[in-house]
Order: C-alpha cells, then sequence, then structure tokens
C-alpha cells in the first residue's frame, strides 16, 4: 500500500491551473500520451484551463488519444448531459485532438462487446499514461459504486440513488439521470501510468479521509488508488481538512 502524494492548493482556481499543468506537462514529455478523462463539475474549471494554458504555450494534442471513464446508458445522442456532450463542449471542440482518437465507453449495441472493445482499444494504444479522477462522495470513482471489485473491468453497471441525486443537477430541469451507465473498471484504472484525483469542497472531506487514511475496502472504490504508486491528489482546504498527511 503506497500513499498518495496530495497537494492542498487555496482556491478552485490555483488547482484547475495546477491540474491543467500537470496534463500539459504529461503532453509535452510525450506528445502522443493516451489520457484518461473525467467528468463532473469539479472538472470543469480544470479543463477551461487546460484550453487556456494549450492557447498560451501552442502545445498539441494532435497525436494524443483519451478515453474518457464513463457514459450514460440510454441518452439519446447528443444529449445535453451526456458525457460526449460534456467533453464536447469543455474540451474537445476547443483543441486539436483528432475526433477519432477521443472516446468515450460506447453504450449502444451490444455492451459486452463494446466493454471488451473499449478495453481492447485502451490495450492497443499501449495504456493510459495519465489518468483523471474526481470522486464521488460514496467514494466512486468512474462510476465504480460502492461494492465494486478492486479487479473489475470496463462493464455496465446500475447507479445508486445518491448518485442519480447528485448528479440530477447536471440535467435540465424535471429530468434525471438514467439508472445505468457504462464505467472504466478499477482494474483498468489502476492500470494507468500515473493516476491524478481531484476533490474539492467541504463535502469530499469525509470521503477523502475513508478513501486514503482508513484501510482498503470496496465499499470505498477509491481507497483502491492506495495500491497504485503514483497518485497525485490536488484538494482544497476545505476537502482536505480531516487529513493528516496534507502538505
Ligand atoms: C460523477 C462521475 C465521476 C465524478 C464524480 C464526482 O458522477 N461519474 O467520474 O468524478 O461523479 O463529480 P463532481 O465533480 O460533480 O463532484
Amino acid at each position: 500500500m503506497s500513499k498518495p502524494n496530495i497537494c492542498v492548493l487555496d482556491t478552485a482556481e490555483a488547482i484547475a491551473d495546477a491540474v491543467a499543468q500537470h496534463v500539459a506537462r504529461t503532453l509535452v514529455a510525450k506528445p502522443q500520451a493516451t489520457l484518461g478523462l473525467a467528468t463532473g463539475k469539479t472538472f470543469i474549471s480544470i479543463y477551461a484551463s487546460l484550453v487556456r494554458h494549450y492557447r498560451q504555450e501552442g502545445f498539441s494534442f494532435a497525436e494524443a488519444a483519451s478515453f474518457n471513464l464513463d457514459e450514460y446508458v440510454g441518452l439519446p445522442d447528443g444529449h445535453p448531459a451526456s458525457f460526449r456532450s460534456y467533453m464536447n463542449e469543455n474540451l474537445f471542440r476547443h483543441v486539436d485532438l483528432p475526433s477519432e482518437q477521443a472516446q468515450l465507453p460506447g453504450v449502444e449495441g451490444d455492451l459486452d462487446l463494446a466493454c471488451a472493445a473499449y478495453e481492447e482499444a485502451i490495450k492497443a494504444r499501449g495504456g493510459i499514461d495519465l489518468q483523471l479522477l474526481g470522486i464521488g462522495q460514496n467514494g466512486h470513482i468512474g462510476f465504480n459504486e460502492p461494492g465494486s471489485a478492486f479487479d473489475s473491468r470496463t462493464r455496465m453497471v446500475e447507479l445508486t440513488a445518491s448518485t442519480i441525486a447528485a448528479n440530477t443537477s447536471d440535467f435540465p430541469p424535471g429530468e434525471t439521470p438514467p439508472g445505468h451507465a457504462v464505467t472504466m473498471g478499477i482494474g483498468t484504472i489502476l492500470e494507468a501510468r500515473e493516476i491524478v484525483l481531484v476533490a474539492l469542497g467541504a463535502k469530499k472531506a469525509e470521503v477523502l479521509l475513508s478513501a486514503f487514511e482508513k484501510p482498503a475496502s470496496r465499499e470505498c472504490p477509491a481507497s483502491a488508488l492506495l495500491g497504485h504508486p503514483n497518485v497525485t491528489v490536488y484538494c482544497d482546504a476545505a476537502a482536505s481538512a480531516l487529513l493528516s498527511g496534507r502538505r
């Protein structure tokens, strides 16, 4: 078990900038890098900062590839709350990442086949160099809800009522998120060479404590990261309030 590096910064802006610079460094060092991308409210300002750095510094995504963590099952094409729409809006349409190199899990047709194809595509790229992660208040990473096996692979999952409630504000008024999604597995995530997890706000404080300062347990999927040697957690003071290992 290894503890992640915990990096506490004062403001959400400082975190967005630090994570954007982290991604930029990866792309400058390895233009063909394979990125694992996350969605959620936490990442909106991070992608905005990444786009700013991209415009100012002129590094390129042209040879890179990306694989998103997850996607809802059952939303019509182009639905504004789909993670594909989120990624188009917040990152893809602003940078030179070719669309065929920007993948999200397939959520149509035979899902077992689509999930196996996603795993194969990641493997064919040589694996993920840098995986970005948010964290759910119940400890989920991607959509690996509590109880998920640490060796799980890309698959369809049922979302918990608390996740559906937490994500309802991402949907147009009157709509609720679908009950199912396809997510990379925890085993898939752990194969990334480097992982960056970002947590903002007091409502993430308890879960960071459970994830990183308690014994790893399936009840807190993010605690699986204790088994990975290269994890950095970027968080603000409120999210880190209960951690002893902060610096
Ligand atoms: C979502 C996503 C996760 C994300 C998490 C936290 O449902 N599937 O990948 O990290 O919940 O989201 P937020 O950043 O909005 O708190």
